[in-house]
């Protein structure tokens, strides 16, 4: 099945279930060609658990979900050596990070330390324990929720660690006809248990790598590392985008491309994805966060500024 086959297929097993977002839900399969993390930030029953869910079932890969919680440890995520009596000897168990799509619930509620070793996987895509370097499975896709930040008992994200998000997405609340949907689909079953697989992880793989295959003209390469660099000179943030920002935004852009049946980037792809990759690693100073100013304006003003290449 070639790349272009694989996610019209993906598109429509995920619009049946997820209703009213297909926005979202391509963004979130550009993440995904792209072999990035997505990071949603919602307030709960608005779908993330269902997406995750259906793409992991479209796709026959492994699930799993961890609830985050202050006390759960970095063991809890990545393993650890548990001692046999049977055997007398150590081994290796494994957790939950090692699965080809994990859902992250809560992230911010989980203590630093915690939240750092599931960092660590996601950017490595491997664990070390005991001196002892294990691999992730391939795919391996981390889908982080978190509260909006004003709730309490949490430990925000700090900087480095959101920079490891290929992307922050939000799902919100879905239109009135398409929230109709939802609860005529749910009458007598959830669509998930209908819900078919259509690809594997294998054609993911692949189309992973015909994703890096995707033209990119120098001139749109210029363009978009001149929208990273711009954020570093507003007075308004604290801190900008790093060069991760650009490698990612470079890729998913070669992603998108591909989604939408090109085999080369447009300017157009850099504007529509900007937002998405390079929001959330910025950081507004004290003035413009009272202000009111929101990141994602910024990133808008920034491109606007910008002339694109012809
Ligand atoms: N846009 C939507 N399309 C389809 N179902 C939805 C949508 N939003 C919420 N739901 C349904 O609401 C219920 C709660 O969703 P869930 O994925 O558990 O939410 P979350 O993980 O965001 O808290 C599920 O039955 C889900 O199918
Ligand atoms: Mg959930």
């Amino acid at each position: 099945m070639d790349a272009a086959e694989l996610l019209s297929r993906l598109k429509a097993n995920l619009c049946q279930v997820i209703r009213g977002k297909e926005a979202v839900v391509e963004r979130f399969l550009v993440a995904l060609l792209a072999n990035g993390h997505v990071l949603i930030e919602d307030v709960p029953g608005v779908g993330k658990t269902t997406l995750a869910k259906a793409l992991a079932r479209s796709l026959q890969a492994d699930y799993r979900r961890i609830q985050f919680t202050p006390d759960l440890l970095p063991t809890d995520i990545v393993g650890g050596m548990i001692y046999s009596p049977k055997t007398g000897e150590f081994s290796f168990r494994p957790g939950p990070v090692f699965c080809h799509v994990l859902l992250g619930d809560e992230i911010n509620r989980a203590s630093p330390r915690t939240q750092s070793a599931l960092l660590e996987a996601m950017s490595e895509r491997q664990v070390t324990s005991e001196g002892e370097r294990r691999e992730l499975p391939r795919p391996f896709l981390v889908l982080a929720t978190q509260n909006p930040v004003e709730y309490h008992g949490t430990y925000p994200l700090p900087e480095a660690q959101l920079d490891r998000f290929a992307m922050r997405l939000e799902l919100g609340y879905p239109d009135e006809e398409s929230e109709l949907a939802v609860v005529l689909d749910q009458r007598s079953t959830h669509p998930l248990e209908a819900l078919r697989p259509v690809a594997d992880t294998l054609d993911l793989v692949a189309a992973q790598e015909a994703v890096c295959r995707i033209h990119v003209e120098a001139s749109v390469v210029r363009y978009l590392t001149r929208l990273v660099r711009a954020t570093r000179d507003d007075p308004r943030l604290r801190l900008g985008a790093s060069p991760r920002a650009a490698l990612v935004l470079f890729r998913t852009c070669q992603a998108l491309a591909l989604l939408r049946g090109r085999d080369y980037v447009v300017p157009d792809d850099v504007r529509e994805l900007a937002v998405a990759v390079i929001a959330h690693r910025l950081f507004l100073d004290t003035k413009a966060s009272y202000s009111g100013t929101r990141k994602q304006d910024i990133v808008i003003e920034l491109l606007d500024r910008l002339a694109p290449p012809t």
